[in-house]
Parts: C-alpha cells; sequence; structure tokens
C-alpha cells in the first residue's frame, strides 16, 4: 500500500533547468543575478515596489518588526492558532506576544476578538492567512487604524491567494512568506519580505547584511545587524515556482475541489471555508471533525495505519509549554474558545502537489470509515 504523504512540492523541468543553471554559473559576477529575477518577479506578481529574499518567513517577520521599531515594553497580537513562528519573533525583539482569537469560519484573526485584547501597549497585529485562507482584512484594518497599530501579514502559508482583487501579503506594512519544503511554492527553505514602503525596505536591506546598506564601503559595518541571506540555488528554484505560482494554486485548487466530493456532503465534516471575493490557495486542505471520533490525535493515528499522513490543526499558543508562564497565555486560555474547540478536533489532510485523485479517493474513504465506526 503506497503511503500518502501529507505535503510535498511540484518540481518541473524549469526547477531543474534554472538551479541547474544556478549551481553552473551564478558565481563571480552573476553572484547576484538570481536574487534579483526571483526578487523582481515575485514583487511584479504582488504589484508591490520591493521584495527581499530571506532565509526563512521567521527572519522575515523578525525583520519586519525590527523596522517598524518594535521592541521592549510593546504588544503584538497574534491569532492563538498559528505555527509558533508568528510568534516567536515578537520575543526576538523583546516585545510581549498577545493571543486573541480566532473566527469560526475563516480559522483566522478575529477582529472581534482583536478590539478586546488591544492595550496602551499594543504597537501592532501579525494577522496570519491561516492554511491559505484570510481574516477579514477591512475589519483588522479598521481597527489598526483606530488603535494606530501597524499590520504585520503573515502570509507564510498562502502564497497564490486573493482577497477582493489583491494577493494576500499586500494587506499590511509589509508581508511575508515562507518557501519551506511543504508549502506552495518552495526553495527548501526560505523565505520573501514584501513592502511597499521605501523606508522598510532599505532598514531590512541593511538589517538582513549584518548592518550594510547595499554599496556601502567593504567591511565598514554601521551597526550589528542580522545574516540573513538566500543562497542563489534557493533564488532559481524559487523563481521557477514563481513563474507556475497560477498552475500551482490551480492545482492545489483542483485538489481541495476532489476532498469537496469525498467530504462535502458529510455534515459532520467541516472543510475550509472560502468567502464571497475571495480565492484561497487551500494551502492544506483541513477538516473539522466531530467530538465523538476522539479528538484530532485520535484520527491522525487511525489514518496513518491505513498509510494515510496527516498533520494536527495547530494547538494554542497560549496552550504550549513554551508559554505556559506569560500572562497573556493564561488571560487567552480562559477566553479564546474558538482556538480550543478546533484545535482539538481539527487535521490537515494530505494535501502535496503530486496527489491523484485515487489518493484522494483513498483519504476520503478512510474518514467516511472513520466517520462510520463510532
Ligand atoms: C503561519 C506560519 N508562519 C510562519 C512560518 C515560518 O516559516 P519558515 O519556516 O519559513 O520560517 C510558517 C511555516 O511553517 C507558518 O506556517
Amino acid at each position: 500500500m503506497k503511503r500518502i504523504p501529507v505535503s510535498g512540492p511540484s518540481i518541473s523541468e524549469k526547477e531543474i533547468a534554472y538551479v541547474t543553471d544556478a549551481v553552473t554559473n551564478a558565481w563571480y559576477a552573476n553572484a547576484n543575478v538570481y536574487h534579483e529575477r526571483f526578487e523582481r518577479a515575485f514583487a511584479e506578481y504582488h504589484g508591490v515596489r520591493h521584495a527581499v529574499a530571506l532565509p526563512s518567513c521567521t527572519s522575515a517577520l523578525h525583520l519586519s518588526l525590527l523596522a517598524l521599531g518594535i521592541g521592549p515594553g510593546d504588544e503584538v497580537i497574534v491569532p492563538d492558532s498559528t505555527w509558533i513562528a508568528s510568534a516567536a519573533p515578537i520575543q526576538y525583539v523583546g516585545a510581549t506576544a498577545v493571543f486573541a482569537d480566532i473566527d469560526p469560519q475563516s480559522w483566522c484573526l478575529s477582529a472581534e476578538s482583536v478590539e478586546a485584547y488591544v492595550t496602551p501597549r499594543t504597537r501592532a497585529m501579525i494577522p496570519v492567512d491561516l492554511y491559505g485562507n484570510v481574516p477579514d482584512y477591512a475589519a483588522l484594518q479598521a481597527i489598526a487604524r483606530r488603535h494606530d497599530l501597524a499590520v504585520i501579514e503573515d502570509a507564510a502559508e498562502a502564497a497564490g491567494t486573493w482577497s477582493h482583487g489583491r494577493p494576500a501579503g499586500t494587506f499590511g506594512a509589509t508581508g511575508t512568506f515562507s518557501f519551506h519544503g511543504s508549502k506552495t511554492l518552495t526553495t527548501g527553505e526560505g523565505g520573501m519580505l514584501i513592502t511597499d514602503d521605501d523606508a522598510i525596505h532599505q532598514r531590512v536591506l541593511v538589517l538582513r547584511d549584518h548592518g550594510r546598506a547595499p554599496g556601502d564601503t567593504m567591511f565598514m559595518n554601521r551597526e550589528v545587524g542580522y545574516k540573513y541571506k538566500m543562497s542563489s540555488m534557493q533564488a532559481a528554484l524559487g523563481l521557477a515556482q514563481t513563474e507556475r505560482i497560477e498552475e500551482l494554486v490551480a492545482r492545489k485548487r483542483v485538489i481541495f475541489g476532489w476532498y469537496r466530493e469525498e467530504l462535502g456532503d458529510c455534515e459532520e465534516v467541516m472543510l475550509n471555508h472560502e468567502a464571497e471575493g475571495v480565492r484561497s490557495s487551500y494551502w492544506m486542505t483541513t477538516a473539522i471533525l466531530p467530538d465523538r471520533l476522539g479528538g484530532k490525535a485520535e484520527v491522525i493515528r487511525r489514518l496513518a495505519g491505513e498509510g494515510i499522513d496527516c498533520r494536527p490543526f495547530f494547538s494554542p499558543l497560549s496552550s504550549l509549554e513554551a508559554y505556559a508562564q506569560t500572562q497573556p497565555a493564561s488571560m487567552a486560555r480562559e477566553c479564546n474558545m474558538v482556538a480550543y474547540r478546533l484545535g482539538a478536533h481539527g487535521v490537515n489532510l494530505p494535501s502535496g502537489l503530486n496527489l491523484e485523485r485515487n489518493d484522494v479517493a483513498r483519504v476520503g474513504a478512510a474518514v467516511r470509515e472513520l466517520l462510520s465506526q463510532r
């Protein structure tokens, strides 16, 4: 029985040709050719002035916070349901992460909950485009304007998602992307920061290169910064993937459509929601299952027995040992009902780009079998 992996990329002749060219030729005077082409193509797709290739989305979030001047004494609101990378950089800069609840339909940051967590110390929010969906950005931006908060969009999971005519990543002062091997677009490991703000862009360029502005005198650093760079081989891979972004998202949407055919009429199962005006990239097809199946760990264990690899819906950050002792986490544990409910019963189903119709049929049959047993 073939194992069905939970995620994985689509690599075509284009990626192989660009990476082969990079490893052969992108040295000496040509060392930056693929970085420039990748950043330009990514910026053009998103209709923004600047894109900066980085080693990860985590580093893109870190540089966003630094460039916005967020530091000790400041609070930054993040959704309780996300990967820890959305919140960890808040601690890197000495600020405090505050965990707000998610919306029961979009599974993204709830505007209503954000409003309840704003204090005089709140400086920013980091909405997350969870599993390729988007929160209600109009509502979040209205709150940001009212309380003078910066918005950093964590679009790690949402390359190729569009909402009301705009691509994910363009709803904040900066947008950050991940090209981890599981993502719709991959460079193996990698990230991108996009922005329309020239000052943020300049600051990010200095900070990511050990405190040197492009063109500075060699080895004469102006301040202590970071080494946040990507290799030419990764940039070449990213360029090829960016040139195929519409094809890759179309495939994700086909896969989601197959899951809808398999599970759409199971009343007890909730799949990813797509609001009016949104084109989700459906990075990971996700199912919220009924309590009676015994929770996500049990479902994952049962499906693994059928050769099907799944991932758990993110447990709330406020429930993790990493944040156990923090005051915002204890408040979140009391208040964030939706994050706790969905976090207990959600499962990311296999969503790799190489899935075939019969793989999804197997997953659908296995989930229906679980539902019929208990
Ligand atoms: C929502 C979210 N934010 C941030 C990240 C961090 O991305 P990276 O692993 O590229 O640092 C991820 C990646 O898994 C993610 O899913």
